[in-house]
């Protein structure tokens, strides 16, 4: 093997290794931080709650892949759902494990890399995938995407949020930068007000609706519903969302169009269902 043929396998496990060196020192103070402070994030993680529990049906075997703290994956497991959480951080996965045996519930959770998924062929119902795919080193993309459609059944989905690089072609800033910011340039995530004081980075790189729809079909799988999320609010300055009656019109405006082009492809995130044929 060449040098170069070796580099971006090489790259890609440095980074990956920065990733969850990353999670692992900020695993138990992740919950506190990813709420955000203003109304516009509540109305941010409501909107992505809604999208992924409508996604998923008691009963389903669900694959949450870079599954974190489990945001999802206890709701998921709550609303019924036989759950597999799987995360490259074990202390992630620990802080998932303490919320699931505090309400009583169970999830099968495994350390491991997205884009070498230790699952069967053709055996989840759905795939979700939330704020995690953002992580995966450019050279690893089709890669990851290609192991979802390969785990899931036919007729399953695959439901994520990512973050909106078309958004980020306007807006260079983090609309809801509480402690973490998005470094559009250096495709880079920082974390900021770190317990441990320190600022923490690690790679970061958004998609665009386009790029979405390329690795869908890549991979064998179609795009079935592109929702905005933050279609109007993202684009506002905090003065303008400030005053109620406008933030209660951008509210109202956002529930009725963020599956609506051109508004969804605008979305600060989006979220995606894309479905594997054949059944
Ligand atoms: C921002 S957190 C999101 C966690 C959770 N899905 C949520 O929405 O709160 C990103 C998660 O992806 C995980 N992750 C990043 N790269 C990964 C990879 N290659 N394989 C598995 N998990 C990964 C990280 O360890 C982290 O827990």
């Amino acid at each position: 093997m060449t040098i170069l043929e070796n580099a971006p396998t090489q790259l890609s496990e440095v980074q990956k290794k920065q990733v969850r060196s990353v999670y692992q020192e900020i695993a138990t103070e992740y919950d506190e931080r990813i709420p955000g402070e203003g109304p516009s994030d509540d109305t941010f993680t409501e909107s992505e709650h809604e999208f992924v529990l409508s996604k998923v049906r008691a009963g389903q075997k669900v694959l949450d892949i870079g599954c974190g703290t489990g945001r999802f994956t206890v709701p998921m497991a709550a609303a019924g759902a036989r759950v597999t959480g799987l995360d490259i951080s074990r202390a992630m996965l620990d802080v998932t494990e303490g919320k699931l045996a505090a309400q009583g519930l169970s999830a099968d959770l495994h350390e491991g890399d997205m884009a070498d998924l230790p699952f069967e062929d053709n055996s989840f119902d759905v795939v979700t995938s939330m704020l995690a795919l953002m992580h995966i080193p450019l050279e690893d993309r089709e890669r990851v995407f290609a192991e979802v459609s390969r785990v899931l059944k036919p007729g399953g989905k695959l439901v994520i949020g990512v973050k909106n690089s078309l958004f980020e072609q306007f807006f260079k800033g983090d609309r809801f930068a509480a402690v973490d910011i998005t470094d559009v340039e250096g495709k880079t995530l920082l974390f900021t007000k770190t317990r441990g004081g320190n600022d923490l980075t690690a790679p970061w790189y958004s998609f665009s609706p386009h790029e979405l729809k390329a690795l869908f079909a890549a991979s064998g799988l179609i795009m079935t519903h592109l929702r905005g999320n933050s279609t109007i609010s993202a684009w506002l300055a905090d003065e303008v969302l400030a005053d109620s009656g406008v933030a209660g019109v951008v509210r109202a405006l956002e529930k009725n169009l963020g599956d609506v082009p051109p508004f969804n492809y605008l979305g600060y995130h989006i979220l995606v269902e894309a479905v594997k044929p054949g059944r």
